[in-house]
């Protein structure tokens, strides 16, 4: 995915990522979310953050977990840790019960810098949504992660966001239009 194929979101690119390598303090126990309507590109802006050259020189590992309407904690702990490097020596991290995941984890990330991505993220459960918080930041890598979600309700946004929300600002028709024609004729941007 090049750095060409957004369409004018570069400014929001270059703000996350400044975020995300911004010093530790400012950033301690960050979850930043990515608000907007669907399809709006919130999974496309994320995706680039999450391969840009400095995101991954910066951190040791980087995490994607896909969230989509199963906010299951320990789905989404088993994830986070099958995505860890330390992972691929570890036969057994499938089927493991919510308190060995929170066991393991501190040992799988401690001391480690990384992002996790949550995309699709709909549920408004703050009780996980703590709970979530609490094992994955709050296990002794304070200030070494962040945690970005995507998300389109702002009020998910507000219950698990630790700092403002980036509102991704619609388009203009114009802008609208021209995406929808790089996308459905690719070559058609050679000719306008
Ligand atoms: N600014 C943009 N530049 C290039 N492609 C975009 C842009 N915004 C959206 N898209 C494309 O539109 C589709 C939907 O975007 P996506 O990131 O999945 O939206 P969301 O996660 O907000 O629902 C994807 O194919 C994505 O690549
Ligand atoms: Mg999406």
């Amino acid at each position: 995915m090049s750095e060409e194929e957004i369409y004018r979101r570069k400014k929001d690119k270059e703000a996350i990522v400044k975020l995300l390598l911004s010093p530790k303090l400012t950033r301690t126990d960050m979850v930043l979310p990515i608000v907007g309507r669907g399809g709006m590109g919130k999974t496309m802006l994320a995706q680039h953050v999450f391969n840009d050259p400095r995101v991954q020189e910066h951190f040791e590992e980087r995490i994607w977990v896909c969230v989509s309407d199963d906010f299951d904690v320990r789905r989404i702990l088993e994830q986070i840790l099958l995505r860890t490097r330390a992972a691929a020596n570890f036969s057994t991290a499938k089927n493991l019960s919510f308190n060995q995941l929170h066991n393991l984890l501190p040992e799988f990330l401690h001391k480690k810098q990384y992002p996790i991505v949550l995309d699709h993220v709909w549920r408004e459960d703050s009780e996980k949504w703590d709970q979530l918080k609490q094992c994955v930041l709050q296990l002794g890598f304070k200030g070494e992660s962040a945690i970005i979600l995507t998300c389109r309700p702002l009020k998910v946004a507000s219950i698990a966001g630790t700092i403002q929300p980036y509102e991704l600002g619609l388009l203009t028709e114009e802008q609208s239009w021209t995406l929808f024609q790089t996308k459905a004729f690719p070559q058609s941007r050679l000719t306008t």
